[in-house]
């Protein structure tokens, strides 16, 4: 594993860089730096997006664990470079995904130690306003943050939102962050531990209506929400359990263990699920690699014991993602790392694709993922 860790991130440092280059080719007064988050590859072109975009802390989430990987200042200089201008979030309105948007990059500067800071910014003072502005979401009566703003929905709120909490948990309101999870965990799992993707709720909390937007059916198990499940709970029943409340992290534990156990017989061979789990046509190599990082945030949870069946399926899935199929070539694919995920196939948009997430958690999971394994 340790001789597979390297060869990835010795790929991840040629491409980040090779990115980098492409972005700054781009750069004009008018296409500033708030305007070129990379997004997708697609036709030979690389996507961008402007900061408001759900995954524009990606790629400096992605720079700095190449930093911490390789402890080379150049990938950190990246890291600052394309984390500063997402500070221009808190100057604009906002949704659920300002966890997902700070905690991958400022988030990431905040835990970088190694550095004597010369930014002239705080980024513990960037995520304390970001977490009120996501606590600002809170709606009592449904005991819900809100997910998307003006919609079709009255109060929508998608399974993702869970990976939004940290958020919460580290730098605002973590009460918030709580009554949210048990929310979700009353009203968004099925009786076999699946969860839908978006539940409606009316202003008193009731539920006005369960879909799955993303997914193949309403009734079917999106693979990228189920891992967002699986992950989201996992974390938080690791903070439940850092700060003692060890009753409360049992609750969040058994909601992700549930929908782990109906995961793991249902995954294909080489561990990489297909978008939709009642699906066998395209790959998700984003939900393979979140689910990786879930799997191995319960096998932490449950004491790192050597023969997990979850440790298994992820080294089977990080083994799967970094083989020609999915791990680019060095200087292809837009500087991704990855082929072959999908972000929203009834929405038609980004079909087997690179995307940021799947190479941010694709990172993550190899960090987490034991040497000897
Ligand atoms: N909104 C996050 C996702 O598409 O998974």
């Amino acid at each position: 594993m340790e001789q597979l860790r390297n060869r990835v991130v010795d790929v991840a440092k040629v491409q980040t860089v090779y990115m980098d280059s492409l972005l700054s080719s781009r750069a004009t007064p008018q296409a500033e730096s708030r305007n070129l988050c990379p997004r997708t590859f697609q036709g030979d072109t690389l996507v961008t997006s402007d900061i408001g975009w759900w995954c524009s802390g990606f790629y400096p989430g992605v720079l700095w664990q190449v930093y911490e990987a390789t402890e080379d200042t150049l990938f950190r200089n990246l890291a600052v470079k394309h984390t500063l201008p997402l500070a221009g979030l808190l100057e604009r309105e906002t949704d659920h995904d300002i966890g997902f948007q700070l905690m991958s990059s400022f988030g990431k500067m905040a835990l970088d130690c190694h550095s004597e800071r010369s930014e002239g910014i705080s980024p513990e003072t960037i995520l304390a306003r970001g977490a009120e502005t996501l606590a600002g979401r809170f709606i009592p009566e449904a005991g819900i943050l809100r997910s998307w703003n003006g919609s079709r929905w009255n109060i929508p709120v998608i399974i993702d939102n869970m990976m939004n909490l940290d958020l919460l948990m580290v730098y605002g309101d973590r009460t918030v962050a709580e009554k949210h999870a048990l929310t979700t965990a009353a009203n968004h799992f099925r009786e076999d531990g699946t969860t839908w993707h978006l539940v409606d709720y009316a202003d008193d909390g009731s539920i006005l209506g369960k879909q799955t937007v993303q997914g193949y059916a309403d009734d079917s198990a999106w693979a990228r929400g189920q891992a967002w499940a699986l992950y989201g709970y996992a974390q938080m029943a690791q903070r439940e359990r850092e700060a003692g409340n060890e009753a409360l992290g049992q609750q969040f534990y058994e909601v992700a263990a549930k929908l782990e156990g109906w995961m793991l017989p249902r995954l294909p061979e080489d561990g990489v699920p297909y978008w939709d789990f009642s699906q066998k046509d395209l790959r998700d190599a984003s939900a393979g690699a979140i689910l990786a990082c879930g799997f191995l945030r319960m096998w932490n949870l449950r004491g790192c014991p050597a023969d997990d069946p979850a440790l298994a399926m992820a080294g089977r899935i990080l083994r799967t993602l970094a083989s020609p199929e999915y791990l680019a070539e060095p200087r292809t694919n837009g500087g991704f790392l990855l082929k072959h995920s999908v972000g929203n196939l009834p929405g038609r948009s980004e079909v087997d694709v690179p995307l940021t997430y799947a190479d941010y958690y694709f990172l993550e999971a190899l960090h987490l993922l034991p040497s000897e394994h």
